[in-house]
């Protein structure tokens, strides 16, 4: 008898696709990302930040989703002036940055063009650089002042996973540090928040646990749609957006994400019997009006789908058709598990439908032309 076994396949330990192996490598991912991010240099940084003029985040794709949540934190936490764009479209600041500026660069690869030439440009105004990456010594990190990375291990499948999370925590790690800086955070509160960050690891793994089963029900049947939209606000906005890149990219169904509040003014049109919506809802100022969210989608027979704290659910499993409680309540913390059940939509979505979610068409790991 001939062995089978390909060395890619003895890569994927025993996973039947690279994407699903390094959704469940999270936990460990999380806690290396953690051991490896140095207090003192957080505090410098953080230091840092609290004192720009501007803040800049730049990345494109799931890193500039990552890029949203820092902006969400580092402003309403922190109190910041953060500006957040696409790595293509730097040249529209190039008149607001300059000297006392910080500007945040976000890459997995820390190779992609469009990233790089924005930080060529940032730093050549005068803007101090960091750069957030998970490839040791790789051209954004190397052109930056200072690098902080993701220990995540090689991520292979297209589709980037566990360093999004990893990239959640390490940014929301700085905008931690930037409101202890500013004094919106007292020692306490910030014991508190990485007491809270240490935990996230098992979090993430009972959120795997306990949900991988019925999102794979879920995925069945949206597996025949053609469109489907992704509903949030505030921190439920990137995640929503980077719900639907996953979808987008290896199931090949048109996802769309906007903040819910703007259902009304055009996207509702859309919806009839069946059409899926994915909300994702934390444990926020905003809970209330998703909830009328809902009802308003309910109302024209779409099939809604919520990913939401456990300290809901008695109250919205009766208002959505599936309920994915996650077990953390703390919003800036929870980002990271609530992107766990999005990998996992997206990527039995893609089975279901028959297609392989490591070689989405038409895509690269790493864009090096802009
Ligand atoms: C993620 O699933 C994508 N394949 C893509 O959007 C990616 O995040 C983007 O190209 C940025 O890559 P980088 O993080 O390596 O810079």
């Amino acid at each position: 008898r001939h062995v089978t076994w390909s060395p890619e396949m003895a890569s994927k330990e025993g996973y039947s696709h690279f994407m699903l192996k390094e959704i469940h490598e999270q936990p460990m991912a999380l806690r290396n990302t953690l051991a490896g991010i140095e207090r003192d240099e957080v505090t410098k940084i953080g230091a840092e930040l609290a004192d720009a003029r501007h803040i800049f985040i730049t990345a494109s794709g799931t890193s500039l989703h990552a890029g949203l949540i820092g902006d969400y934190l580092l402003t309403t936490v922190a109190g910041a002036d953060v500006h957040t764009f696409t790595s293509s479209e730097y040249r529209k600041y190039m008149k607001t940055a300059g000297e006392g500026d910080v500007a945040i660069v976000v890459s997995q690869s820390g190779e992609t063009i469009d990233a790089l030439l924005a930080l060529r440009a940032l730093k050549s105004a005068g803007v101090k650089v960091i750069a957030i990456s998970n490839v040791m010594d790789s051209a954004i990190p190397r052109e930056s002042h200072l690098a902080i990375y993701t220990r995540t291990g090689p991520e292979i499948g297209v589709a980037a996973t566990k360093t999004f999370t990893a990239q959640l925590m390490v940014l929301t790690i700085l905008a931690m540090s930037a409101a202890a800086a500013r004094g919106y955070v007292n020692d306490d509160e910030a014991a508190y928040f990485m007491n809270e960050m240490e935990q996230v690891p098992d979090v993430v793994q009972a959120t795997l646990a306990n949900n991988e089963a019925k999102i794979k029900r879920v995925a069945a049947s949206i597996s025949r749609a053609s469109s489907m939209y992704y509903l949030g606000r505030g921190l439920g906005l990137p995640i929503s957006m980077e719900g639907a890149l996953k979808m987008k990219e290896v199931a090949y169904i048109h996802a769309e994400a906007y903040p819910a509040g703007e259902s009304k003014h055009g996207p509702i049109a859309l919806v009839e019997k069946s059409f899926p919506v994915l909300f994702t809802i934390f444990n926020d100022e905003y809970g209330e009006a998703m909830e009328g969210n809902i009802m308003e989608m309910k109302a024209r027979d779409a099939y809604a789908i919520g990913v939401i704290p456990k300290s809901l659910e008695e109250r919205l499993d009766k208002v959505l058709d599936i309920a994915i409680p996650i077990g953390v309540e703390e919003p800036a913390i929870a980002t990271i598990a609530y992107s766990v059940p999005m990998q996992l939509l997206a990527y039995y979505t893609a089975v279901a439908r028959g297609l392989d979610p490591d070689k989405p068409r038409n895509l690269a790991k790493t864009v090096t032309v802009e």
